[in-house]
């Protein structure tokens, strides 16, 4: 969601912005817009739609040339999308403009306050309160004015400000939005995250709460909120700019589905040593970890799928309870936590806001956090008391593939190793599941290679409007993943349920095809071997009302399902316990042909964000 980019350099800065706005256009946003200094003043382009509309209204950057600039990505929230509620803002004295991520949530009455004072708004947006609220603080020294302004501001923002009586520096201060500052040779960057930095530099320095910053081109300081100096340690990025780039794939998602038995192996492989599992982030003493008697799952999306896999992997493993919820229920719902619960906050960004929260509501509550996450450095991962990262590399598509496969794979870890501490699991069968693990790998990419068979079948099916996914066990969880995948780019309606209970009121929606148009769709997953007469008789169920079956199985299931199936795709034999993370494959690829045939934009679909900061 929303997007900052801000650059000073010798250049001009203009088309280095529009640059980084585009690398940050996957997080999500419907206006965008650059300042720049130049001739004197503040000069502003913004507009409703795409960073390419801001390309074609500069001229590639050539009509808005200046050494100094913000950029943004604007993802509405305080009115709609529109060329006005678009960013920057000017003040109403024009000469300090702001970009702003995050929600004032303390808007109305500042607005009321400046409006007393005579200040005139011209857009609906809560970031123009901002804007003019260092203006009323400005007293010659711009520094103190964002100092000022920021304390009245509540919620969460990172900002860019520019001032023309200081044109040579840029302020930007952050509370619980992310913003990173990028060292270069010559010039100085910040910008929400390091896809939009890594092609000037890897030399990063992550920011605090609090933290505010002036930059020109050849330096950068950094304050605290009572503007004292401090001092802040520079990191060094290491993944490879192509890691963030297309490389020759038509979509990000493609590409990133591509990648999974790589990052899975990258994810894996540096923590089992020897037959064994090595967690050397996690920091819990064994005792304090033998004497866990409950696990919280605590996540959105994609990533509270993952939860719910590993509640099933986890408690049957480790006979520890483990619940899951979503973290925008949980930080309301007063859970019931002690020093012996475990809250494990899983996040590909790091910077989702409800997980964030959930994440302090649990340490207020005495709990410890443990969290799973993608972005080095990210909130998440900071705030946790440990952090177990997952190695996918950048997401850019918005539906995540390789980060919720990577966060599977951590928790397929985190289960065996718990198990192993507690002693429920016998050291045969602990290295047995350990060597089956090291093979999947192996066994996704030929999930990948059975990708034309895939591609097929969503030829055959791309038209419906409804599909309902069934599984039980893990493989109801999948279905949750797999159904959400579908919605999140195909557009198709879909709903997934745990098969014994589709009978309980939804399968009056399943109806019979005629000779214009088969049944509805149903994607039965029956991988789940323990279950899997159970499944065929729910599949049994809706096709005897005249449900198409599209079946995902194992060999070992192949059998039992085919006769009952329409089409089957089927997965590799895999130890049980890891069978969701190749069904998972299976399901993304098949919710990436069936957007490609109906000519969807699959690596950013319309309304959604990669990155959600607000709750
Ligand atoms: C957004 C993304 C989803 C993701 C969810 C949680 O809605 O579009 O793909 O699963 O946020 O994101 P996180 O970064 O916390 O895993």
């Amino acid at each position: 969601m929303c997007g900052i980019v801000g650059f000073t350099g010798r250049e001009n800065a203009t088309p280095i912005i529009l640059d980084g706005l585009s690398k940050l256009e996957y997080r999500g946003y419907d206006s965008a817009g650059v300042v720049v200094y130049s001739d004197n003043k503040l000069k502003v382009t913004k507009c409703k739609g795409e960073v390419k509309e801001l390309y074609k209204a500069t001229d590639d950057g050539k009509a808005l040339v200046g050494n100094i600039g913000l950029g943004h990505t604007r993802w509405a929230t305080h009115g709609e999308p529109s060329d006005i509620n678009a960013h920057p803002h000017l003040s109403n004295d024009e000469h300090i403009a702001v970009v702003h991520n995050g929600i004032i949530e303390n808007y109305q009455k500042l607005r009321n306050m400046l409006e007393a004072q005579g200040f005139v708004f011209r857009s609906e947006t809560d970031t123009e309160v901002a804007v003019d609220l260092i203006q009323y603080f400005y007293k010659g020294n711009i520094l103190e004015a964002i100092a000022e302004a920021t304390r009245r501001m509540e919620g969460s923002y990172a900002l860019g400000v520019i001032c023309d009586n200081d044109p040579d520096t840029l302020y930007a201060v952050r509370k619980e939005s992310p913003l990173i500052v990028g060292k270069a040779d010559g010039c100085n960057l910040f910008a929400s995250d390091v896809t939009a930095l890594i092609k000037y530099t890897r030399d990063i320095y992550y920011l605090d709460d609090g933290d505010i910053i002036a930059m020109t081109a050849d330096d950068i300081k950094f304050y605290n909120s009572e503007l004292q100096p401090i001092e802040k340690e520079l990191s060094k990025i290491e993944w490879d700019i192509s890691a963030a780039e297309k490389g020759g794939y038509e979509h990000f998602m493609f590409k990133e589905i591509m990648e999974q038995p790589e990052v899975i192996h990258k994810t894996l492989s540096p923590r089992i040593r020897d037959g064994r599992i090595v967690l050397d982030e996690l920091t819990f003493s064994d005792e304090y970890l033998k004497n866990v008697n409950k696990l919280y799952i605590v996540a959105c999306g994609s990533a509270y799928h993952v939860g719910i896999i590993a509640k099933y992997n986890i408690e049957k493993l480790t006979r520890i309870p483990v619940e899951v919820a979503l973290a925008s229920e949980f930080r309301y719902y007063s859970p019931i936590l002690d020093e012996n619960t475990l809250v494990i906050c899983i996040s590909q960004s790091g910077t989702t806001a409800d997980t964030l929260a959930a994440l302090r509501e649990a340490k207020r509550l005495g709990a410890k956090v443990l969290s799973i996450v993608n972005v080095v450095g990210s909130f998440i991962a900071k705030e946790a008391d440990c952090v177990l990262y997952t190695h996918a590399g950048p997401e850019i598509a918005v539906a995540t593939t390789k980060g919720y496969s990577t966060q599977l794979a951590v928790t397929y870890l985190l289960g065996l190793y718990l198990a192993d501490l507690k002693g429920t699991v016998t050291k045969e069968e602990y290295s047995r599941l350990l060597s089956e693990l090291e093979k999947l790998p192996e066994q996704m990419q030929k999930v990948i290679d059975n990708k034309e068979h895939i591609q097929y079948l969503a030829s055959l099916y791309f038209n419906n409007d409804d599909i309902f996914f069934i599984g039980r066990n893990l493989d109801y969880a999948i279905t949750l993943e797999g159904s959400l995948k579908l919605k999140e780019i195909s557009y198709i309606h879909s709903e997934a349920y745990a098969a014994g209970e589709l009978k309980h009121g939804t399968i009056s929606l399943v109806e019979r095809g005629d000779e214009h148009k088969k049944g509805t769709l149903v994607i039965s997953i029956a991988t789940y071997l323990e279950l899997l007469e159970k499944t065929r008789s729910n599949v049994e169920e809706v096709r005897s009302r005249g449900a198409e079956i599209l079946t995902v199985t194992s060999p070992e299931g192949f059998e039992t399902m085919e006769k009952v199936s329409d089409n089957v795709i089927t997965i590799p034999s895999a130890e049980q316990m890891y069978t969701p993370s190749l069904a998972v494959v299976a399901l993304q690829l098949f919710s990436y042909y069936m957007a490609l045939l109906r000519g969807c934009s699959i690596d950013k679909p319309r309304n959604l964000a990669k990155s959600v900061t607000v709750e």
